[in-house]
């Protein structure tokens, strides 16, 4: 399963990149909203340090309108990924996005119907939010399962994006499903190897040492 960071905050982004495990960048309106920064230049600082898959979100709620402003972002770098809300103008799009060669990743994805035609679309990739409908009492990680087995049914190529992740548990379930690509924010991924056997551990491996040092040295 590939890993993505979800923030577009540059230093998580550096940090985790250094950590040579990332594999992509998923940002949205809100994530940049925090950054203070023209948006496009920060997505430009991003695609300088990730070579994976970088989305950038379009506001427009009109097709037409979407793909005017997806040009001139699918021109900041060859990475970045059109991400476009799960809409019938959504849908209409990333149909002509992607019949252009722009990548693009359908989000806000609550419903495996709006998946199998996000995919009959030719989306790249597909956004289920697991953790808001954690959040209305509906099992998020049940929408990834089915949508993996419609998936599957008909060899689609779209890739699964668990999104919306908010702790290590998702993260390993959309592994077991097989979901493509889990897009995890900062704080989680570091929870994912971090262990406090492996810290006491470590700690009692160094006592140990210093004590055989001291021992003789005496
Ligand atoms: O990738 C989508 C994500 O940013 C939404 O997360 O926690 O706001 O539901 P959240």
């Amino acid at each position: 399963m590939k890993l993505f960071i979800d923030t577009a905050n540059i230093d998580e982004i550096k940090k985790a990149h250094s950590y040579g495990v990332l594999d992509g960048v998923t940002t949205n309106p809100t994530l940049l909203s925090k950054e203070k920064n023209d948006p496009v230049s920060q997505l430009k600082k991003i695609c300088e340090v990730v070579k994976g898959p970088v989305s950038a979100e379009v506001m427009s709620q009109h097709a037409e309108g979407m793909v005017k402003e997806a040009k001139p972002l699918a021109e900041i770098s060859p990475n970045i990924v059109i991400k476009i809300p799960c809409t019938i103008e959504g849908l209409m799009a990333a149909k002509e996005l992607t019949s252009l060669g722009v990548k693009t990743n359908l989000t806000l994805c609550f419903s495996s119907s709006q998946a199998l035609l996000v995919a009959k679309a030719g989306a790249a990739f597909v956004s289920p939010f697991v953790g808001r409908l954690d959040d209305i009492s509906t099992e998020g990680m049940d929408l990834v399962s089915d949508i993996k087995l419609i998936y599957s049914n008909y060899s689609i190529s779209t890739e699964i994006i668990v999104a919306s992740i908010r702790h290590p548990i998702h993260f390993l379930e959309s592994a077991r499903i097989g979901a493509d690509i889990a897009t995890v924010p900062f704080s989680v991924i570091e929870k994912l190897m971090k262990h406090p056997l492996t810290d006491i551990g470590i700690k009692r491996f160094v006592d140990d040492w210093d004590r055989l040092n001291k021992e003789l040295n005496n």
